[in-house]
């Protein structure tokens, strides 16, 4: 394999021991979901961008924030992970989570991936929206690859303290050796207390703006690293809270690193997906890769704001297999790499991959795992044949890579 190269998005990239796009993930840069005309992904990012221009005018009146939903989604292991702060053996840069290119390049995991840059770029008010790629597991809710939306508000002392009655001595840094739950060692709790407030306000708005002025939310605590305090907003849908976005106080030496040292900044990150699923009711993560006229030309409307809810077409029956097999001993196997096997093969028409049994023998100590796999086309029937076919070819796939012994 030595001198091959992977070709995505017409440039040749090097391949080493990292590399684990597959060929099936290397088709899907490009495909900008979030750009295409009337799809429900495009919808909802040009709800979110008009929701921020109206919240934020420029002195003209017109748009402060900028928004970038063009950015390519192959970045550096440096954007995606170190310029955020995410420390060197943090699980998420696991070769099990990410889709890597090669050690020194990956399939964003996140639109936070461009923050600094753009942030270096001198910008101060501005919204990433673009797709994402994480290894995961296969459901209803979950597919390798995603869309987010990002934004970004950075704000001097001045700027922040206007509107505050005797603010002259107010500032909003101090020198504290570290941080407490509510701030950051270098941020005073006032400078902080007016960026968390400004910043649920806003998302508070915007979650409204899709679910009605009754929507109920709640504010959980966080931790990532590029942020400070951190937050998550959770919504309550069919009686479950759900969560819709992450956020905090963007970590100061981020900004420090990228030019912003004497702003303070807040940065929250949603899952467009999520957003339309819940918005439109839409029941199965796949459909946003349909072709299919039935699902698509619902969301053929003359304005983003019209009221839509999905009509499921017709509902195809599902089949589901079972497929058990004895772990290697030297355990390098990972659920997500059985997945990535599935998917492969699969395809679309895996509906969903469960584990329904992990049994360890008793007398050898060797362990079993029993995936339940649903199979389940959007716009037809599948026949007992078709899903067989794939089963058994799925089963010598894991056989073949894993050396595993199928029960
Ligand atoms: N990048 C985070 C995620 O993917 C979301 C986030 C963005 C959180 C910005 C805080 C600030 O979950």
């Amino acid at each position: 394999k030595k001198g091959k190269k992977l070709e995505l998005l017409d440039q040749k990239y090097p391949i080493d021991e990292w590399t684990n796009v597959t060929k099936r993930i290397s088709q899907y840069p490009g495909k900008n979901l979030h750009l295409k005309p009337d799809h429900p992904l495009s919808l909802i990012r040009q709800r979110i961008a008009d929701y921020f221009y109206k919240a934020y005018p420029n002195k003209v009146g017109n748009p402060l924030f900028s928004v970038h939903d063009n950015l390519r989604p192959i970045v550096t292991v440096e954007q995606n992970f170190d310029s955020l702060l995410v420390p060197k053996d943090h699980p998420s840069r696991s070769k099990t989570d990410c889709y890597y290119v090669n050690s020194e390049t990956l399939l964003r995991a996140h639109t936070t991936a461009h923050q600094a840059e753009l942030i270096l770029m001198g910008l101060n008010n501005f919204l990433i929206i673009g797709d994402v790629y994480r290894r995961d597991d296969i459901n209803s809710t979950h597919y390798p690859v995603f869309h987010q939306v990002d934004g970004v508000r950075l704000r001097t002392q001045d700027e922040i303290f206007q509107n505050v009655e005797d603010s002259k001595n107010l500032r909003i840094f101090e020198h504290r050796e570290s941080d407490s739950p509510d701030k950051q060692g270098c941020h005073t709790l006032e400078a902080t207390k007016i960026m968390e407030h400004e910043l649920k306000t806003v998302l508070v708005g915007l979650v409204k703006s899709f679910f009605g002025q009754d929507v109920e939310y709640r504010w959980v605590d966080e931790y990532f690293p590029f942020t400070h305090p951190s937050w998550e907003l959770e919504i309550l849908k069919h009686d479950e809270w759900l969560e819709v976005l992450g956020c905090g106080i963007v970590r100061q030496e981020i900004l420090q690193k990228s030019g912003a040292a004497d702003r303070i900044g807040w940065a929250f990150g949603a899952g467009l997906e999520r957003l339309a699923m819940l918005f439109y009711s839409i029941p199965d993560i796949r459909l946003f890769w349909s072709e299919d006229p039935g699902f698509l030309n619902q969301f053929k409307v003359e304005d983003y704001h019209s009221r839509i809810v999905y009509k499921r077409v017709s509902i195809y029956p599902p089949s589901s297999s079972d497929i058990s097999f004895w772990l290697p001993n030297e355990t390098e196997f990972t659920p997500n790499d059985f997945f990535e096997i599935v998917r492969d093969i699969g395809g679309d028409i895996i509906e969903q991959v469960a584990l329904i049994d992990d049994f360890v023998h008793p007398k050898n100590n060797r362990r079993s795992h029993c995936y339940k796999i649903t199979y389940r086309h959007m716009e037809r029937t599948l026949t007992k044949f078709e899903v067989n076919t794939i089963h058994r070819k799925i089963g010598r796939a894991v056989q073949d890579k894993f050396n595993v012994e199928i029960r």
